[in-house]
């Protein structure tokens, strides 16, 4: 129900009290008086505004100018038609409204496209388009003076086309889309004079004053938060005569036009002053944004439309994750099993298991690493059985399952100085070998000082030559088969809780006869332990053991590593060093000088005297294990050594082509060999 009472400028609050007294509750008070034209809108329930497009009124009261659907735009304008000329001048009068408008977005800062306030001299804008036009003008008639369009846009889109300056201002627009002067969306404060901007697609309502000085011929427009007083400063400002553009009789009105982006377009109050200030509205009676049903609304999609996604991928995520992790720990402990392993079922150990036993392979569980491999020390969880864990890689299939066959028979092989084979684990390109846990390590630690004040006495070195003796002699004759160690030396003796040697890798020496074909000939073992026979056979036997064993006593009586550096800087072999000595009748100068003299003499001469004929180039002067235990235990006196032996077996040795100082082997040979002529370990 529209209202129509004279008024005077003069007294507008005692007015504006009779109204509140006489129509109290009612939102709607538009005045009309004289020439002053007024009106003033808080909220639009019970208006007679003309609507055209998606434009409506919602029940509480909100003009909805856009109402979601694609490309839609819609109008509003007061119904009736304004006088903007000074009937005696004709130039445009001053006038001043202020309204208070919303955009709401279904997601929050991305809207599309905006809405203007304007002054049209028709209810009827001709051909109006959506978008970027704002349901205000179109792409023939944009910039036409004949159109006499005054208008601010608060335009949340970037057009180009336009020379927008960003997706969120406010513009002065006449006749055009192209804003004679526009400016961030925003306001300035008045005591710091500061700029504050505001986010039009914020779904927060804000007010607008726009006011046009007749005489200054001035255009502010000036923003503010909802219930903010109008800031002294406008936001934007332009000098421009409006008399050139608006019709005497004109419009005022709201446009908006949406683009893709589901936006609404909500007008909440509106007031107008011609030739005096905007009515002020009455912010605490205007209608509520739909917040509430509509964050539902919006948390129900935000719920189908981003929960359900994050949902989905999330489950995705996880199954893929346990997919990978299954898929992962299938391939972490996947394991070769063949049938014919089946007979040696009670040796296999799981690889998992041995997984767990040595933290994954971890470094700090990291024992040594030889030729062969990689050695981990490892604790069964359950049995707390203690093992160390060779780790072999093996490309060949061929000759594996001989191979694990006799790996697996020398888990019979049953003496004390022997490191015993626990079992075995075989996986795709690798074999895993579970020994014995030997806590004192390798015995080439202890006589190369790298455990510190472990200098073994005599009586500890006679007891470790005589066990690696025992152990030999049952590998060479006392076990059912014959088994070559073919790798005697220092690292390959382990020492138990009782200082006992044990020697460790019997077997694996085997491994690459059997992998390898036979006709190549690969020296196996270890430069420096190899009978001169080698070179030319290649051929293990029970005698290239005893070569190297008559190194290792060597080594363990002199504390020397079997190649060692002469004062000259010169290579020398420990056989050649130890036989001059024995020329010169200095062999107490040949004997470890961390013993400091404490040994027994009789038994490190003998040693010497063992050493260097085990170590006898000439295979038929070295005497046999049993031998060897016989001449240690006493029983039987070793022979004399033949003067000038090794020089004669040298020169014989080099004139077969086998220069021991020149390493020319094949790759089999291993890093500890290289390691132990420089001497490095
Ligand atoms: N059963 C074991 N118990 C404790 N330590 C071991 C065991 N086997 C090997 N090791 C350690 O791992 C190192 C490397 O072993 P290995 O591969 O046999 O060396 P190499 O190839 O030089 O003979 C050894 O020097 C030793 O310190
Ligand atoms: C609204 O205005 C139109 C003309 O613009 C008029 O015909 C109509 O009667 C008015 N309605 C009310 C309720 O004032
Ligand atoms: C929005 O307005 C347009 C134009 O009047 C109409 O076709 C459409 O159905 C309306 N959409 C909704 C969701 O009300
Ligand atoms: C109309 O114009 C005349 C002459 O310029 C001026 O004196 C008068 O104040 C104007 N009226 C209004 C309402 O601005
Ligand atoms: C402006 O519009 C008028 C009326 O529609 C038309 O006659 C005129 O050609 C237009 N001018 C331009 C520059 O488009
Ligand atoms: C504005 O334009 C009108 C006519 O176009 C003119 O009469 C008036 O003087 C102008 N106003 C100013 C301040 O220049
Ligand atoms: C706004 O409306 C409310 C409710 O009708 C009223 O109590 C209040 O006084 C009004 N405020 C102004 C400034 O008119």
């Amino acid at each position: 129900m529209p209202l129509f009472m004279p008024m005077t400028s003069m007294k507008p609050l005692s007015f504006l009290l009779l109204i509140k007294l006489l129509f109290l509750g009612l939102s709607v008070a538009p005045f009309i008086a004289g020439d002053e034209h007024q009106f003033s809108f808080s909220g639009f329930s019970n208006t007679n505004l003309t609507l055209d497009g998606a434009a409506s009124v919602t029940p509480n009261g909100l003009l909805m100018l856009t109402n979601g659907s694609a490309l839609s735009m819609g109008h509003a304008f007061y119904p009736s038609p304004l006088h903007f000329h000074n009937l005696s001048d004709g130039t445009v009068q001053t006038f001043c409204i202020s309204f208070v408008f919303a955009i709401v977005p279904t997601y929050k800062d991305l809207s599309s496209n905006g809405l203007t306030m304007f002054i049209a001299p028709s209810k009827n804008l001709p051909a109006a388009m959506p978008i970027q036009f704002l349901g205000l003008l179109n792409d023939q008639n944009n910039g036409n003076e004949t159109n006499h369009i005054f208008a601010i846009e608060l335009d949340t889109f970037q057009n180009l086309e336009f020379e927008d300056i960003n997706d969120n201002h406010i513009g002065i627009d006449i006749n055009s889309l192209y804003s004679i002067k526009s400016h961030n969306a925003g306001f300035y404060h008045d005591e710091s004079g500061t700029f504050q901007s505001l986010g039009l697609d914020s779904q927060e309502a804000m007010q607008v004053w726009v006011d046009y000085h007749r005489e200054k011929t001035q255009i502010d427009a000036t923003m503010a938060p909802l219930g903010m007083v109008k800031p002294t400063r406008p936001t934007v400002s332009a000098n421009y005569n409006l008399s050139s553009v608006l019709t005497d009789v004109a419009y005022i009105g709201f446009s908006s036009a949406q683009g893709k982006i589901n936006t609404k377009h909500y007008v909440l109050g509106w007031s107008f002053g011609m030739n005096s200030p905007a009515p002020a509205i009455n912010l605490t009676i205007l209608p509520t944004l739909p917040s509430d049903p509509h964050t539902k609304y919006r948390h129900r999609l935000w719920l189908l439309e981003i929960i359900l996604p994050l949902a989905t991928a999330a489950l995705i995520l996880s199954v893929a994750a346990v997919v990978s992790l299954l898929v992962r720990r299938h391939f972490r402990y996947a394991e070769l099993r063949d049938d014919w392993e089946v007979e040696f079922g009670p040796h296999r150990f799981s690889y998992k298991d041995l997984f767990h036993a040595t933290e994954g392979f971890d470094d700090k569980n990291l024992l040594g690493a030889g030729g062969f491999g990689r050695v981990y020390r490892g604790e069964l969880p359950r049995s707390k059985l203690r093992m160390a864990v060779k780790r072999v890689s093996h490309d060949s299939k061929q000759g594996m399952k001989e191979f694990i066959a006799e790996i697996v028979s020398t888990g019979r092989l049953q003496n004390p100085n022997l490191v015993h084979l626990l079992g075995y684990c075989r996986r795709q390109g690798e074999l895993l070998l579970v020994y014995e846990y030997m806590p004192k390590g390798s015995l080439d630690k202890y006589l190369y000082g790298e455990v510190n004040n472990s200098t073994l006495s005599w009586d500890q070195r006679f007891w470790i030559i005589r066990g690696i003796a025992s152990a030999l002699i049952y590998l060479h004759e006392e076990w059912e088969k014959v088994v070559v160690h073919r790798d005697i030396k220092a690292s390959n003796v382990l020492l138990d809780d009782e200082l006992n040697a044990r020697l460790g890798d019997f077997g694996l020496a085997r491994q690459y006869d059997h992998g390898v074909e036979q006709e190549t000939t690969r020296v196996v073992g270890t430069i420096g332990y190899l009978a001169p026979e080698l070179a030319r056979t290649a051929k293990g036997t029970p005698l290239t053991d005893v070569f190297a064993f008559g190194v290792f006593i060597l080594e363990v009586t002199c504390g020397q590593r079997p190649i060692m550096q002469s004062t000259q800087d010169e290579l020398v072999m420990l056989v050649d060093w130890v036989l001059e000595h024995v020329q010169q009748g200095s062999l107490e100068d040949a004997i470890d000088v961390r013993l400091k003299g404490h040994y027994n003499v009789g038994e490190a001469y003998l040693a010497l005297k063992l050493g260097l004929l085990c170590s006898h180039p000439f295979v038929c002067a070295r005497p046999s294990m049993r031998q060897v235990i016989q001449y240690l235990d006493g029983h039987i006196e070793p022979p004399e050594l033949p003067a000038h032996q090794s020089f004669q077996a040298l020169a014989l040795m080099q004139n077969e082509g086998f220069d021991p100082y020149i390493m020319s082997y094949p790759s089999s040979t291993n890093v500890g060999t290289i390691s132990s002529i420089s001497g490095g370990r």
